[in-house]
């Protein structure tokens, strides 16, 4: 087995990993305990694996670990805590927009994502930015609506924010434990 040094940044700290050349992004996320991303298809079929990488969104089961090298990953353990949800978590709790789970935090990274670039997207961008990760439950109707709620969420958390309140994105270090992004949660790893 070959092994190489890679430097990531993991949800804003710095690791310093030996890993082996042939691992993915997946691989060694699950490895040292992120297991809030999961595997499904292991080809790049579903999306189960989703985190954003650099600010786009990846799966990481065909992202090499090679090519992650000082990349800045963020995984659904960056969200909310199971007491203090991401307004994206809450919305998809609130929305019924999970029924198994195992598809929820790639589907709220990709949101995340979407998010970021665009707070207000429209239902065919939502779709549209979705349309690369699978769900075999919910029909995906819900899960557009809850991405659409937490867009309204974030926009009246950014008019808190700019009025003295607490920003959206609080919880960058917490993980959360909830079904949506907890390793035991969602369904199995
Ligand atoms: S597990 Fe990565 S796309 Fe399916
Ligand atoms: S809730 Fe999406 S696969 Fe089950």
């Amino acid at each position: 087995m070959i092994h190489l040094q890679v430097e990531l940044h993991i949800n804003g700290q710095e690791k310093r990993l030996e890993v082996s050349k042939s691992d993915s992004l997946l691989d060694v996320l699950r490895e040292k305990g992120y297991t809030g991303a999961k595997r499904g298809c292991d080809t790049g079929a579903c999306g189960f694996c989703t985190v954003i990488v650099d600010g786009e969104p990846e799966k990481s089961c065909v992202t090499p670990i090679a090519k992650a090298d000082s990349t800045e990953v963020r995984t659904i353990e960056s969200l909310g805590s199971q007491d203090d949800l991401h307004p994206i978590q809450a919305a998809f709790v609130d929305n019924f927009a999970l029924q198994c789970g195992f598809c929820i935090p790639g589907m709220i990274m990709r949101s995340k994502a979407l998010l970021d670039e665009n707070p207000d997207p429209t239902e065919r961008q939502v779709r549209e930015a979705l349309s690369d990760n699978l769900c075999r439950c919910t029909g995906y109707k819900k899960i557009v609506e809850a991405v659409l709620d937490a867009s309204d969420r974030m926009s009246d958390d950014e008019t808190v924010a700019a009025d003295g309140g607490l920003p959206a994105d609080v919880a960058f270090e917490s993980g959360c434990s909830c079904s949506c992004s907890d390793s035991s949660g969602g369904g199995d790893e």
